[in-house]
């Protein structure tokens, strides 16, 4: 009997699938080996159902003889093991990302003069489409919420950009890349204060209010899809924060990041150059106990910021806050910086790691921005933060087209850096 292989993610089964699962069983003995959870988020999204649920699933399916768990994109290590005459894929993979992992499954299967057997990729479906029409019927509030965490717990770095309005969220949520074999893009948005007090051209001082701030939110939630980091600056009053907590909860936010400042809150980047106050570790672990405390579901979390960097009080002292936060309940730190070199981030996450494995650390890498996520990696970093780059990108361009028009007396100079009217207009889906 010949050994017959196919790997899928089988997060949505269709007709597709099927087709392909028959004609490899009539090969031989079926072995399918299925995503884990980290492998599919690693290359698409984060999966709608868990491995197990997933697994289960192909193992009902006629003509499966045997499961197994693919713990990567890479085959090698299952094709090593099974050592099958076959391996059956849709012909979609000729092209495009997946193509170089079908140059290696070849080779490997000529080690043991194994075949690559190819379908005509069923017409008409696809999980893209699929998943595309299941976004697009928008996500709840409890399916939103609970993204963050299960992203932690599948990813080894979760990416997370800006987004200050509908537009911006829905760059966040659609741009990709590929990289090598790869699709890259975020796994979050994060509603900066700094950014949309500016886009509402306001200084961040805790001047746009709560309303506001959720305002914003829903314009971000009625377009995307993925979960929401809020900036809650310091959280504000204790008492106003608990209230914060169970709206945020409720209208599927993952989580907000209170930062440990009292008074009139400033910028960070300013460090020094402005007044800004620490407070008091009790008082902030006070508010961070009663947020927790406050909130409703498992999956919200509230994440505990530290300034003791920015405001030069030393390593020692953002270790010692780090430690009582996370005793006070916070869910994660963030610890920030505005030095270009990121080595006393990097000493602090080295530390705070090794006392805290589990816990996880949140960074801005805006002023220690030549630092490869890889990097933040290595040292015990789980979320990356870019915090302003949408808005910091598209104000100059937006003030270039005033002045050339301006310049010019005609708007042709400035039309030439500008999206055509054609994209413009047919941009956003549903527009015509
Ligand atoms: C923000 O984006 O508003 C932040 C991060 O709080 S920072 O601007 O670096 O303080
Ligand atoms: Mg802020």
């Amino acid at each position: 009997m010949k050994k017959v292989y196919v790997a899928m993610s089988a997060d949505i089964i269709h007709v597709g699938h099927v087709n392909l699962l028959n004609k490899a069983s009539e090969l031989g003995e079926l072995y399918v080996g299925v995503l884990t959870d980290e492998a599919i988020a690693e290359y698409k999204r984060y999966p709608l159902m868990p491995l197990e649920q997933r697994m289960g699933i192909i193992g009902s399916l006629k003509g499966v003889d045997h499961v197994l768990v693919q713990e990567t994109l890479d085959y090698e290590k299952n094709l090593r093991e099974v050592k099958p005459d076959y391996v059956v894929h849709g012909d979609d993979w000729r092209t495009g990302v997946q193509s170089t992992m079908r140059e290696k499954v070849i080779a490997l299967l000529g080690e043991w003069g194994g075949e690559l057997v190819e379908y005509p990729y069923t017409a008409g479906v696809s999980i893209e489409q699929l998943r595309g029409k299941i976004d697009s019927q928008g996500v709840l509030p409890e399916t939103r919420r609970s993204r963050l965490s299960n992203l932690l717990r599948i990813k080894k770095v979760v990416r997370v950009l800006e987004a200050h309005n509908g537009l911006s969220g829905l760059i966040v949520e659609n741009t990709r890349v590929v990289k090598g074999d790869r699709l890259e893009g975020f796994d979050a948005m994060w509603v900066s204060s700094l950014c949309d007090s500016t886009a509402k051209g306001k200084p961040d001082i805790e001047l746009v209010d709560m309303s506001s701030r959720l305002d914003t939110i829903n314009q971000i939630m009625e377009v995307t899809t993925k979960p929401i980091i809020l900036d809650g600056d310091t959280g504000g009053l204790l008492e106003h924060f608990v209230f914060n907590v169970k709206t945020l909860e409720r209208i599927g936010v993952s989580a907000v990041i209170i930062e440990d400042k009292i008074g009139l809150k400033r910028n960070s980047l300013f460090g020094n150059e402005v007044a800004q106050q620490q407070d008091s570790i009790e008082n902030f672990c006070r508010k961070i106990t009663a947020g927790k405390q406050a909130q409703q579901t498992k999956d919200f979390m509230i994440i505990a910021r530290i300034e003791s960097l920015i405001l030069e009080q030393g390593m020692e002292d953002a270790l010692k806050r780090a430690g009582a936060y996370v005793r006070a309940g916070a869910d994660a730190v963030m610890i920030h910086s505005r030095k270009k070199d990121p080595a006393e981030i990097f000493e602090f996450c080295d530390t705070f790691g090794m006392q805290f494995p589990h816990v996880p650390i949140v960074v801005v890498p805006s002023s220690f921005n030549s630092v490869y996520e890889e990097e933040l990696a290595k040292h015990n970093v789980r979320v990356v933060i870019y915090a302003n780059h949408l808005i910091r990108s598209a104000f100059p361009a937006m003030q270039r087209t005033a002045q050339l028009i301006l310049e010019n007396g005609r708007c042709k100079e400035a039309s030439e850096n500008c999206m055509s009217i054609k994209d413009i207009i047919t941009l956003i889906p549903g527009a015509e």
